[in-house]
Formats: C-alpha cells, structure tokens, sequence
C-alpha cells in the first residue's frame, strides 16, 4: 500500500482488531477509551481535554470540526492549495458560513505573508488550513500561521490527516484550536476513526452557540457525555472494535517514539526520492516544502500514467496513487505512511519502476 493511504496496517493491529467485542459501555471498555485519549493527546501534543476519535474516516472528523464550531454567518477564512483545501470550503459553505478563501498555485505552500495582509484587514471566526495536503504533497506551514493568530480570539482549526504520525503535530505549541485526523494514514490502522481535537477557546465557542449543532451524529456536546466524566451515558453505539485497533496502533507508534518514527518517515523520503531522481524522474515540490509521507512524482512526457499504475498493482502487487484535479495524469502520489515508511518498500517500488518504465 504505497498510494495517499490507507497504508500498510501491522499484524499487531489486525490482530488488535479481531480481538473479541465487548460492551461499549463496559467499565473495561471505558479504561481503553481513557487510554486511547492519552495516547492521542501525547501523539498531538495537546492537554485538551476534548481529545477523541469521532466515528468514521478523517471526512467525518473535518465534519466534527466544522458542524460543532460554525454557526450562520460566521466569517471563515480557508486557505486553498489543494483537494482538502477545497473540501473545507464547500463544507463551510454549506453550513451558511460567510467564506473567504486565499488560494495558491497546487503543489507550492500557503504564503504566510499573504494570510498576514489578510488577517489585517478582516477579523475571523476561523481559519482553516490543510497541514499536509495529500492531493500535492505540500507541507503547510501551520506553526507560522498560528504565530498569525496568538493572541487573537480567531479558532485555528487545522486538517492534520496525512500529517499525524508522519510529521511533528504540535497542537498546543502551534496555537491550534481545533484539529482532525484520520486512522489510515501515518496510523497504519484501517480508515474508520478520526481523532479529533478541540482547545478550551474551541470548546468556549461550542458552548457559547446561539444555534444547535446542525448535525446529530458528530455533536460533540452530546458524544463529551460518552467520552468524559465518572458516569458514561451512550451517544451512538462506538465502533468497538476499531478502537481496539487503534489503541493498539497508537502503542506501537508510542513504543517507538514520536521522534524515532518522524525521522524513520524522512530517512525513507530521502532515499525514495534519491532513487527516483536517479530513474531521472522529478519531483513537483520544491524540496523545503515536501511532506515525506507523500511524495508526488511528475509524469514524463510520453509515459502513460495509469498504465504504469496499473503495471505496478498487477505485476508487482504495489499500490501507488494517481494525481487529482487539475493534477490528474500530470503525477504519481508515492506514498511512505507509518508502517509502509520502511526501506525494503522505497528498494521495491524502485525497482518495480525501473522495470515498468524501461518497458
Ligand atoms: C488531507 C486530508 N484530509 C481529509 C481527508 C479525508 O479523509 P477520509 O478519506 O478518510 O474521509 C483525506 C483523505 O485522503 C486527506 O488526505
């Protein structure tokens, strides 16, 4: 699994998985969920005690964001350079936000120079940005936007799905207020959960709506009363078994050390793209901005794009990704997610494109 993700998933984790269901309200079951909190509040690096994982894949935890802290006619700044960019906007859009967005070139990163003159010159309810942006490989600078931001009452709400695991996420040092993730990225558990995070500036602001959060399911003023406090009461029934997954997963990914698996991506990152570079492929991203979960691969001139693709998953049982929008046939999207980030995966699919491309 070397595409955008899901990513390779560990055998402690399947086995994590089929471990046998319990009662999602079982005192048991509740010492696990308390744990899993911990462990995700260690991972994102924040004290906020609305730390969770919302029921479903990283969509459903940009919902949870956006549901539980956007009201009608709350001024919303997005900034846009990429797919996920772009999905922020037309869900804040449709919860009757007034949106503003500030748009770059797909495949370069957000100008903080840009959000700065934009900043000065209109107050927000929030801004929102992608910190890893699958769709280009483009890290976002999200600690110097939050710089923007100290010191304001503006909710800085970040998409950390690709990034979490994969790259330094630094949820209190970063000024981040609001925060989604999902499981099948730098996790390397199947999609099915998505850890969300709100700040007590965030969960001032849920508490003080004038409006009932519009969606059921994600209302995280109702799910805190499963999630927190001595007596447990039942929102929705949890997804048992994938938080027993996901514990496990986020163990492993403790057991070796947030730092140990940041530079584990990176080493692996360096060493792809160097052999890529000697198949005389380019990268689209300007090195200083490239996320080493995501290396987005430029097409050459006269290569069919999907046919290696498909020659790949065929021939060699490796799944890579294709570009999207604007960037579709024109990339490959290498992924070297949590558990995928590993050297014989970057020596195998070199190889494998050495073969398909002389081809
Ligand atoms: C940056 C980013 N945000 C959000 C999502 C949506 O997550 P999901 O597909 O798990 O719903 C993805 C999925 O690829 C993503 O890469």
């Amino acid at each position: 699994m070397m595409g955008p993700g899901p990513s390779n998933v560990p055998d402690e984790v399947y086995a994590a998985l089929g471990t046998k269901t319990i009662g999602h309200l079982d005192p048991y079951f509740i010492t696990i969920m308390d744990e899993i909190k911990a462990q995700l509040q260690k991972l994102i690096k924040t004290s906020a005690k609305l730390t969770l994982p919302a029921s479903g894949t990283g969509s459903a935890g940009m919902e949870t964001c956006f549901v539980n802290l956007i009201e009608p006619g709350d001024d919303i700044l997005i900034l846009i350079n990429g797919v996920f960019g772009m999905r922020m906007q037309d869900l804040a859009t449709r919860l009757g936000a007034n949106v503003d967005t500030l748009e770059f070139e797909w495949g370069t990163p957000v100008i903080v120079d840009a959000v700065k003159k934009k900043l000065d010159a209109k107050t927000y309810k929030i801004v929102a940005v992608v910190h890893a942006e699958t769709s280009t490989g483009v890290r976002n600078p999200v600690a110097e936007i939050g710089a923007l931001l100290a010191a304001t009452d503006t909710i800085y709400l970040v998409d950390t799905v690709t990034s979490l695991g994969g790259i330094d996420v630094n949820m209190d040092g970063w000024g981040i207020d609001s925060l989604y993730s999902g499981t099948q990225k730098c996790l390397s558990c199947p999609p099915g959960l998505a850890p969300v995070a709100f700040s007590e500036k965030a969960v001032a602001a849920l508490k003080g709506r004038k409006t009932k959060v519009p969606n059921w399911y994600l209302d995280l003023t109702m799910i805190i009363k499963y999630w927190e406090g001595h007596t447990r009461a039942y929102h929705h029934t949890a997804p048992v078994n994938m938080l027993y997954g996901l514990y496990q997963a986020l163990d492993l990914i403790l057991a070796e050390g947030l730092d140990n698996a940041f530079e584990r991506h990176l080493e692996n990152h360096r060493a792809l793209v160097a052999g890529l570079e000697d198949l005389g492929l380019q990268m689209l991203v300007a090195e200083k901005y490239r996320l080493p979960m995501l290396n987005a691969v430029k097409v050459p001139d006269g290569v069919d794009e999907a046919g290696v693709r498909t020659a790949l998953r065929m021939e060699h049982k490796i799944e890579i990704g294709a570009g999207l929008g604007p960037l579709a046939g024109k990339i490959w999207r290498i992924g070297l997610m949590g558990h995928t980030a590993r050297p014989e995966n970057v020596r195998r699919v070199l190889a494998a494109l050495k073969t398909t491309l002389a081809r």
